[in-house]
């Protein structure tokens, strides 16, 4: 299938329908990456098959893992025990989890490895992990410009630290983790919010001991070196940050209801949902249940007039991929809705700050941008906008979500990286009654 250059949402009638998100991004990365450091075999079932991930994929077997796809997320990872020097540059593709987690995992052991990426990739800070990864002991040469890929990373004997964040980042924390795996020493992290703790808890089922407590100034995260990683089953549930862009749909349409089914609901992953509520969402949760370790549950989200509110700047940790969707729905919303304390927005995938500014703008809705936050007041949205993602799946899918409420339809240019999060976002979309196309 050839990728569409542009792809535009109409207006909708209503939506309805119960469909299932695709795999969590953040822990298929972490799946693939830690059965790749294990010994053993590691079997993957639910795994996010977006680009993303089938890079990381690759990059598991560069590093010497044995990695076999054995049917619809069905993977297979036998681990050698730890990485070998990959033959080829590890290509990372639009994935900041991946090269940072892959860094950290690579610095643990005396190995050489040269990692890029795409141009998006290529534009993000990447001493945020290599700073603390070289203060253990790993060198890194930077082929191009400091602080951005492409970078040689040189692994050998490291000793741990203790790690203070001043922004809670679930990706320094687990690159730092996975090379204390390798340290000598107890390596600890303190992040000022508890961020999303997928690495702690798989690097339990994968055998390791990690610790974790509250204290005064935040969350603190301790890991002993030296130990080994055993290849174990995972279960990946449905990506809470995915479901958004369905459950998104059924608040803002009138007369829809969407159910998204196997939602994970780690906390640290739910801020969108309970800041929906806060603002009068319709939006309940059912049939809860464990899998792969996490709280996981059936989403309805019903058409619901909401109203603004400020989202509290503690909540940012567990929100932070999320506020693209918010910020497209609280275009449809009474008032104003306040989003400040984001500034990490502005080095995702693109500067989603700045791109949702000018995107909703566009399309008629009033934004206030500041340097680390915005504030949209809603209405009736008028849309008929050509709007710019730079290639950003969540840009893209928020757009394409507001078109289908807007007044008139909303085109969206580089559609083709919404695979690398939710392929097949198109067709589910559509059998909910959307009408989302080329044209
Ligand atoms: C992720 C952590 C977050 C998030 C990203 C996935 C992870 O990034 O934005 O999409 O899987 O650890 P930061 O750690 O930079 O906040």
């Amino acid at each position: 299938m050839t990728t569409p250059s542009q792809l535009t949402a109409r207006p909708a009638r209503s939506l309805a329908g119960v469909v299932r998100a695709p795999g969590d991004k953040s822990m298929s990365h972490r799946a693939l990456i830690f059965g790749a450091m294990a010994s053993g075999v590691t079997e993957i079932e639910g795994l996010l098959e977006g680009d993303d991930i089938l890079a990381t994929g690759r990059a598991a077997a560069a590093f010497g893992a044995r990695v076999e796809r054995l049917g619809d997320g069905h993977w297979r990872v036998e681990g050698q025990g730890g990485l070998k020097s990959p033959a080829e540059v590890i290509d990372c593709g639009n994935a900041g989890t991946g090269v940072r987690l892959l860094m950290g995992a690579a610095a643990g052991y005396p190995i050489q490895a040269r990692f890029d990426g795409d141009a998006s990739l290529r534009k993000r800070p990447m001493k945020r992990v290599t700073g603390p990864l070289a203060s253990m002991g790993a060198r890194f040469d930077w082929l191009a410009d400091e602080d951005r890929l492409p970078v040689r990373v040189h692994g050998g004997a490291l000793g741990a630290i203790d790690y203070v964040q001043s922004v809670a980042s679930a990706q320094v924390k687990s690159a730092i983790l996975l090379a204390g795996l390798n340290a000598s020493g107890v390596t600890t992290v303190l992040e000022p919010e508890k961020s999303r703790d997928h690495t702690e808890r798989m690097l339990r089922a994968f055998g390791a001991e990690v610790g974790v407590e509250e204290i005064g100034e935040g969350w603190k995260v301790s890991l002993a070196g030296g130990q080994p990683l055993k290849g174990t089953f995972v279960a990946v549930p449905g990506d809470p940050s995915s479901a958004a862009f369905p459950l998104a749909a059924g608040l803002v349409v009138p007369g829809s209801e969407v159910t998204v089914e196997g939602v994970m609901l780690n906390l640290q992953r739910t801020g969108l949902f309970q800041t929906w509520i806060d603002m009068g969402a319709d939006l309940t949760i059912s049939n809860r249940r464990q899998a792969g370790g996490e709280d996981v549950g059936d989403i309805t989200a019903r058409y619901s007039q909401l109203k603004g509110i400020v989202v509290p700047e503690a909540r940012a940790a567990s929100m932070i991929d999320e506020y693209p969707i918010l910020s497209a729905t609280a275009a449809f919303a009474d008032g104003r809705t306040i989003m400040r304390g984001i500034g990490e927005m502005r080095v995702k995938e693109s500067d989603r700050i700045a791109l949702m500014v000018a995107g909703l703008q566009a399309c008629g809705v009033q934004v206030e941008e500041e340097p680390e936050g915005f504030t949209v007041t809603g209405g009736p949205v008028r849309g008929g906008a050509n709007v710019t993602t730079h290639s950003d799946h969540r840009i893209a899918m928020s757009h394409l979500i507001l078109g289908l409420a807007a007044a008139e339809p909303v085109t969206v240019d580089e559609p083709g990286m919404i695979a690398t999060s939710f392929p097949g976002f198109v067709e589910m979309m559509n059998r909910l009654g959307a009408a989302i196309g080329e044209a």
